[in-house]
């Protein structure tokens, strides 16, 4: 299979490549001392991804403990509001914990479990990759701790209570912008430290192979769903995809199972903040460069020296200098379109969608919302759009009462 940027359009996509690149992108930028356990993990996954007995238990726990599949619902109201195409919402802020967070850390821990490790560490944003880490270690019985920007503590603590009460420690991270990329650091400083007993449980499809391609796997029940919802429903395929981007899992496992029906349009939609023509914003394929960080090459907001810029975004999942490096592939063989929704447009669309569904979404989510309205006034009323809705707003409520002025 080519790996080029020429990829032709009849060849099946197949990435990444034995080496975890994605054309020129991602690959293993890490220390000499990690390489043995990225190598473990390399080895384990490559195994247990086409092993019948791992699917099948990934299954059984999709179904009954996540409580996938998650439905695929025409938001009717909305549509009318938008004007133009039918947008449908997978609903994958239904699933158990309230985000899509839970596919990958289920899968991950089942791997975790296969290698016979005695701990877990992760990274959270927002909290929701780590209150579904904690949740999967305390199903398991498996001590874990969750590396948090001092920043995302303040302002999502109602996950960092739950993430306590479901048996984690809480560890705060003071360093440089307080946030999601420094939590990164020091849960590889932990990882570097402790490989030989403690299992990484990385929340987004970015850092050295196999992480981008496995959460990736994890996460594309979401469009493999959604495909055969859209086709029982309306008997054809969408025309466009929209989801939000962090890191980007939530939106690669909508796109993955669709990125060789070439009709369909997809869109990511990175946090444009304060505007792109400002500093305040998470825009790292719109606005960044290329270059290397958590063990992968990929796109990142960075100044001429190289030295990664913070990221800003409402939403604490959004907030990440980066992007996982099969977005940049498919940014740089065009087959994917990278958009924003800014800070305004999301608190807009957040109360939008309460009042036209019932449905409180993530901040995160509400990003990709805002973008498919505005798509679909360009599009006719015989067309399909499908967004992600990637988690859902309670862990919002305080900041989006403090931007609309109400006091809880
Ligand atoms: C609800 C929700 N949506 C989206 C994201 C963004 O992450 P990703 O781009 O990996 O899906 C997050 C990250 O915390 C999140 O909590």
């Amino acid at each position: 299979m080519t790996n080029s940027n020429s990829e032709s359009h009849s060849a099946k996509y197949c990435q990444p490549d034995q080496n975890g690149k994605f054309g020129e992108f991602g690959g293993n930028y890490v220390a000499e001392t990690l390489m043995p356990a990225v190598l473990e993990l390399q080895q384990t996954y490559a195994k247990l991804k086409n092993d019948p007995d791992f699917l099948q238990e990934l299954k059984y726990y999709l179904r009954n403990y996540v409580g996938r599949p998650s439905p695929l619902f025409y938001a009717q109201r909305l549509s009318d509001y938008c004007g133009g195409a039918k947008i449908y919402l997978k609903r994958d802020e239904l699933n158990h914990t309230g985000s899509h967070k839970i596919n990958n850390c289920i899968g991950q821990i089942l791997v975790a479990k296969k290698m016979g490790k005695k701990r877990i560490i992760a990274e959270t944003g927002a909290g929701q990759h780590g209150v579904a880490t904690a949740t999967v270690c305390a199903l398991f019985s498996i001590p874990c701790t969750i590396y948090m920007g001092a920043k995302d503590i303040a302002r999502q603590a109602p996950n960092v209570f739950r993430m306590k009460l479901l048996g984690a420690e809480v560890k705060p991270v003071e360093t440089g912008s307080k946030s999601l990329k420094n939590a990164i650091n020091e849960a590889m400083r932990d990882w570097i430290a402790n490989a030989n007993d403690t299992y990484y449980l990385l929340g987004t499809v970015t850092g050295p192979h196999p992480y981008p391609q496995m959460v990736r796997d994890f996460h594309s029940i979401i469009g493999s769903e959604a495909k055969e919802q859209i086709m029982a429903t309306e008997s054809k395929l969408p025309d466009a995809l929209v989801a939000c981007i962090g890191g980007g899992s939530n939106s690669i496992g909508l796109f993955y199972p669709f990125i060789d029906d070439r009709n369909v349009a997809m869109y990511g939609v990175e946090a444009g903040g304060k505007g792109l023509d400002t500093q305040e914003h998470s825009a790292s394929i719109s606005k960044g460069s290329i270059g290397v960080l958590h063990g992968n090459k990929t796109f990142f907001l960075q100044n001429d020296d190289g030295q990664i810029n913070d990221a800003h975004s409402i939403s604490a999942g959004l907030d990440y200098p980066g992007i996982g490096p099969e977005h940049a592939y498919l940014h740089s063989i065009n087959r994917v379109s990278y958009v924003y929704a800014t800070d305004q447009e999301a608190l807009e669309t957040f109360q939008l969608l309460c009042k036209t569904e019932g449905i409180i979404p993530a901040l995160e989510s509400a990003h990709g919302v805002a973008f498919a309205c505005k798509l679909a006034r360009k599009m006719s009323k015989k067309q399909i759009i499908i967004v992600n809705l990637s988690g859902r707003g309670d862990k919002d409520i305080n900041t989006v009462a403090q931007h609309l002025g109400f006091k809880l």
